[in-house]
Formats: structure tokens, C-alpha cells, sequence
């Protein structure tokens, strides 16, 4: 057995309304139960660490994965529509790794909740529906990191996550944001004509249609367990 073998993995979920963690054993299997802290106000780099500092207290573990609502270019955060401006730019893995003296990786949080769902064969698409709208791409297990469908023009002048996201679903109700994403996905498939479609994230919960035969509802979970495939894949 190599040394990368017996490697526990932090994985960490950051969300517009909650900060995740569970530890992942060397195959990807959880070995703690899931923790959960409210996101700070504001979520300001800082606070937000604090909070993964917190969580992470209590947990034994070699290596670091963290999900991040935003895009994360070759390490920097670029964008954090629902945390704050005084991220962009901002090295969180360099920055956690010397606070927590662990190897850490960063990927966008879309993407790792699709690393945790997809087959790896064909056209896969994911759609995460919390705080904001998420969306991974893969091509036979291969990721096309950073797909940024939540800030496109979905219909009326707004985007899909102003349509989709959780702002909407309160204010609009559960009956017109079904139609809405209904009309969405319906779109999505015409654009990627996609193998299969996951749809995670908390708000899935309120999904009562039917949905088509290549789309499926995922757990949540994924989140934190496609934190392992920064690490293997
Ligand atoms: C962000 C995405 C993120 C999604 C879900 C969007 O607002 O731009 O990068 O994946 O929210 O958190």
C-alpha cells in the first residue's frame, strides 16, 4: 500500500447558508459524521475560515478539500457572488494550508458536487440548486472546470440563478419556481444535449415534477464526498 492510500481527507463544503465537513477515508468513504456551522455575516474571508478552523478542530485528518461557491482559477478565487467582494483574488488554499499546516486543493463547489455523482461515461451534466444555481460538465469523467450557467441570461432580462436560486424560490413560491426550472431544463438539455443530468444541492427537495428519464436527483452528500477526486483524480 502506497502512502496516499492511508491519507484521510477533509472535505469541506462552503455554502451561501452553511459550512460543511466530513472526514473521507483513502477510498472516499465517509469516517465522521457530516458537521455543519452556519456561513458567517459577512462571509469575509476571514470569518469563514475561522469557521472551517472550528470545524476542523475536532476532526483527524492529512489533506484538505474544499468547495468553493465561486470559480477558482489555477488556485485564486475569481468570483463569490454569495459570500463577499474581499474574496476575489484570494489564495484560500495557500492561505488554509499554513493555517491548518495540511496540504489543501480548492475547486468550485458545482464541480465537486459532480465529481461525487457522475458515471464518468458521456455527457454529463450537474445542476446544484441552493443559495445559488451550480453547474459541473464532464465529458466521460473529465471535468470542464468552472461552467458558469447560474450568471447566464435564462429568461425575462435575469439569470438563472436570479430565476432559480433560493432568493427566488422564497419569494416567488414553490408552484412558480418548478415552472421555472422545468422551462430551464429544458433549455439545458437543448444546449448540451447531455447523457445525464444530476440535479443536487439542498433545494432539490422542492422538485415536484416529473423529471425526465436521463436526469436524476442526487443527495446533497456529494458535495462533500467529490472532495476525494482532487486528490485521485
Ligand atoms: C456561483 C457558482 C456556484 C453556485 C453554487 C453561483 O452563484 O457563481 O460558482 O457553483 O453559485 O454555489
Amino acid at each position: 500500500m502506497n502512502q496516499s492510500q492511508q491519507l484521510h481527507t477533509l472535505a469541506v463544503d462552503i455554502g451561501g447558508s452553511g459550512i460543511k465537513v466530513m472526514v473521507l477515508d483513502p477510498q472516499g468513504q465517509p469516517i465522521s459524521d457530516r458537521q455543519r456551522l452556519k456561513t458567517p455575516d459577512p462571509a469575509k474571508p476571514k470569518q469563514v475560515i475561522n469557521t472551517i478552523l472550528t470545524l476542523a478542530q475536532s476532526q483527524e485528518f492529512d489533506r484538505v478539500s474544499v468547495g468553493f461557491p465561486g470559480v477558482v482559477q489555477h488556485g485564486l478565487i475569481k468570483t463569490a457572488v454569495n459570500l463577499d467582494p474581499d474574496w476575489l483574488e484570494y489564495d484560500l488554499a495557500t492561505n488554509l494550508s499554513q493555517l491548518l499546516s495540511k496540504p489543501v486543493k480548492v475547486a468550485n463547489d458545482a464541480d465537486i458536487q459532480g465529481f461525487g455523482a457522475i458515471s464518468g461515461q458521456g455527457v454529463e451534466l450537474v445542476v446544484t440548486l441552493g443559495t445559488g444555481f451550480g453547474s459541473a460538465l464532464f465529458v466521460d469523467g473529465k471535468l470542464v472546470p468552472n461552467l458558469e450557467m447560474g450568471h447566464h441570461p435564462f429568461r425575462k432580462k435575469e439569470t438563472y440563478e436570479q430565476q432559480l436560486g433560493r432568493a427566488a424560490l422564497e419569494k416567488e413560491g414553490q408552484k412558480k419556481w418548478n415552472d421555472r426550472l422545468e422551462k430551464a431544463l429544458a433549455n439545458l438539455e437543448h444546449l448540451f444535449n447531455y447523457d445525464q443530468l444530476y440535479l443536487g444541492g439542498g433545494e432539490t427537495k422542492n422538485i415536484d415534477f416529473t423529471l425526465p428519464d436521463n436526469a436524476t436527483i442526487v443527495p446533497n452528500i456529494n458535495g462533500l464526498l467529490g472532495g476525494i477526486k482532487l486528490w485521485t483524480n
